[in-house]
């Protein structure tokens, strides 16, 4: 049957992968709370469309730190994409590419820098930076994201230690012996994603012994001089730390609760959205992801402030039902509907967004 939505490719993905890689990408921390709340949260806002407003040309196109998008969306950086199709991280990169879409790579990719820098050389990638406890293996990732071309590093802030997904516990979680994490060469940063028997996920294990968990904001300093490239923080979810992003000379933020996988409970990320705009929009670039699975929540992140809105699983379904060409499929189904939801609120550019064309469902119950 054809596929006409996210859902749809979601469904088939669920049929396609094995049960380690499924519910490693499907699952959140805990009892999921946060999971749900991203996709609750946007079904809580009502979009307040304008009509008669000539909407027979629609452009989507923007700048986003100096690169020129065809749209507000890019792929949020998800590990060992190999899991989900033999062609892996360089698939999602060149689908991303042909419809105009950033692409942020993981640091634990089951294709390195080089690889990706390769295969997908025209398309916009920025690179996904975890610090490890050998801070020289994190300094050589930077260069070599600086060397193959990468433009922004993308600093993954809330994952100190990773939250307790259950299901990769039960399922004792562990990286396929056929793949490795490709941006490393010694065996135990390359290929320790191991599950240590019974009741443990591998990714928590490697996280545990590689991850540098003392990092603090003076760290940041460090990093902001190590490299000319642009750093944006990914994982904030308070005004209290977007202020201290803005301080240490960060270009963005990505807000973020890392599809729901770290701390649960904490707010969707289109909860924390407003104050977070309201803090620092003026100053930093200020993206989301978490939830978005159709272009009206595309259109509502917008109208609440954020600049580019960014998807994790809908690429990997997309990844698992065809490798490239399923995830251009799914970028072109939310590139077509977010056009839709444009013209149909009464938009004609993405400037026509206005913070009034949102109202949160409360706002009506009290009628
Ligand atoms: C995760 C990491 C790899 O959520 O970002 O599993």
């Amino acid at each position: 049957m054809t596929r006409v939505c996210v859902e749809d490719f979601e469904k088939d993905a669920l049929r396609l992968l094995d049960k380690n890689a499924l519910d490693y990408y499907r699952s959140g921390a805990g009892e999921q709370l946060t999971l749900n709340l991203n996709r609750e949260a946007f079904k809580k806002i009502r979009i307040r469309p304008r009509c008669l407003r000539d909407v027979s040309n629609i452009d989507i196109r923007c700048n986003v730190m100096g690169i020129d998008l065809k749209w507000p969306l890019g792929i949020s950086p998800t590990a060992m994409q190999k899991l989900a199709h033999s062609d892996g991280e360089g698939a999602n990169a060149l689908a991303a590419g042909n419809v105009g879409s950033i692409f942020i790579l993981s640091t634990l990719s089951t294709m390195s820098i080089e690889e990706v820098a390769s295969v997908a050389p025209n398309t916009n990638k920025w690179f996904q930076l975890y610090v490890y406890k050998d801070r020289s293996l994190t300094e050589k990732m930077v260069r070599r994201a600086e060397e193959a071309s990468f433009k922004a590093i993308v600093l993954t802030i809330d994952a100190p230690i990773f939250g307790q997904r259950r299901s990769d516990i039960r399922n004792g979680f562990s990286l396929p012996s056929n793949l490795r994490l490709a941006n490393f060469q010694s065996l135990q940063a390359a290929a320790g994603v191991q599950s240590d028997g019974e009741g443990t996920s591998g990714i928590n294990v490697y996280v545990a012994r590689q991850f540098d968990a003392t990092l603090t904001w003076k760290d940041l300093a460090w990093l902001v001089k190590l490299t000319r490239l642009p750093i944006i923080l990914k994982g904030v979810l308070t005004h209290e730390d977007a202020i201290l992003a803005r301080e240490v000379g960060c270009a963005g933020i990505i807000v973020s609760n890392h599809g729901g996988r770290q701390i649960d409970t904490v707010p969707a990320s289109i909860e924390a959205l407003p104050e977070i705009v309201k803090a620092v929009g003026n100053d930093l670039v200020v993206m989301l992801d978490g939830g978005i699975r159709d272009g009206n929540d595309i259109f509502k992140a917008l109208a609440l402030g954020a600049k580019v809105v960014f998807v994790g699983r809908p690429a990997l379904w997309g990844l698992a039902c065809g490798g490239q060409k399923g995830v251009e499929e799914v970028l072109n189904i939310l590139k077509k509907d977010f056009e839709i939801s444009l013209a149909l609120a009464g938009c004609q550019k993405l400037s026509d967004i206005s913070g009034d064309m949102v109202a949160h469902e409360s706002t009506y119950a009290k009628l």
